[in-house]
């Protein structure tokens, strides 16, 4: 494909090569940084690792390719409205690079080793790569468009679970404890009993990254931001799972409140949020 080349240089590759340094980088410096800032509430950190795998990330992005666009999440401002605003025109740009330098800053800053760096590339909003690769156990998953997903070169299948009953599932705790929290919580409280088990584990890119390998049949949290989910996402769709909002529409850059399936469970999981109000 033409278009996913220029310079000789595939996206996908430059995309790799980002999120292999970025990781590497992240990994020397575990339980080893200097400073520690509170964004937005006690419950929302970031750290200069945050702030350097992001710079490390854009400029290797901007070298090669210096006419893209290019949204991380340190580089918005704090806070839900920010957040907001930052992404209301996300649709328009024609290649824009989304990126969350860490995702799970919370695991890194504890010591707690699940986390990862999340690199999407999307095209007229449609994503198109996505990588998301977990220094820790140095695995690296990637998806391109129609090409499929593949965890260190090996083709990746989501799990044949076909009922919640038989699933094991995972969902998130937000940072914001206004909305998306208490909704969160409903969705726990409504799930829990439903599924095999659940898992909170601290990184929405890395549980949809388990959703695509079929380690997990199921993810969905409420109030989530493009750079949390536009890597994964495609991911779990290449490997031939379903992602939609918590009102079953299909996947898009603006979706905020996901769930992402193995397919099989996807309308049933999103019947079971709605019928506890926990979907809005
Ligand atoms: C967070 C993680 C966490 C999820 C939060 C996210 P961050 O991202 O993905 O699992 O529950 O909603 O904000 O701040 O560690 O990049
Ligand atoms: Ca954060
Ligand atoms: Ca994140
Ligand atoms: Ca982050």
């Amino acid at each position: 494909n033409n278009a996913s080349v220029v310079g000789g240089k595939s996206f996908t590759a430059v995309a790799i090569n980002c999120a292999s340094k970025a990781g590497e980088w992240i990994k020397t410096k575990l339980g080893n940084y200097a400073s520690l800032d509170i964004k937005y509430s006690s419950h929302d950190l970031v750290t200069e690792i945050d702030k350097g795998s992001e710079r490390l990330i854009k400029n290797l992005v901007m070298t090669h390719f210096p006419h893209h666009s290019f949204l991380g999440e340190e580089g918005v401002e704090p806070g839900p409205e920010a957040s907001a605003k930052a992404l209301a025109n996300i649709r328009d740009a024609e290649y824009l690079w989304i990126v969350d330098p860490i995702d799970g800053t919370t695991n890194f800053v504890h010591g707690f080793p699940f986390f990862c760096v999340s690199i999407a590339l999307a095209y007229k909003g449609e994503v198109i790569v996505g990588v998301v690769y977990d220094p820790m156990k140095d695995e690296l998953f990637v998806a391109e468009k129609g090409k499929g997903a593949y965890v260190h070169g090996k083709r990746m299948q989501a799990s044949k679970d076909e009922t919640l009953r038989g699933s094991l599932v995972a969902t998130g705790l937000p940072a914001d404890h206004h909305y998306a929290l208490p909704l969160n919580l409903k969705g726990i409280q409504a799930i829990a009993p439903q599924v095999r088990n659940l898992r909170i584990a601290g990184s929405a890119a890395l549980h949809l990254a388990y959703v695509a390998a079929g380690r997990l049949s199921g993810f969905w949290e409420i109030g989530l931001s493009s750079w949390d989910l536009a890597a994964g996402t495609l991911l779990v769709q290449e490997s031939g799972g379903i992602v939609t909002d918590t009102m079953g529409k299909p996947y898009d850059l603006g979706v905020r409140n996901v769930v992402a399936t193995n397919g099989h469970i996807q309308d049933e999981l999103v019947a079971a949020l709605a019928a506890s109000n926990a979907n809005e």
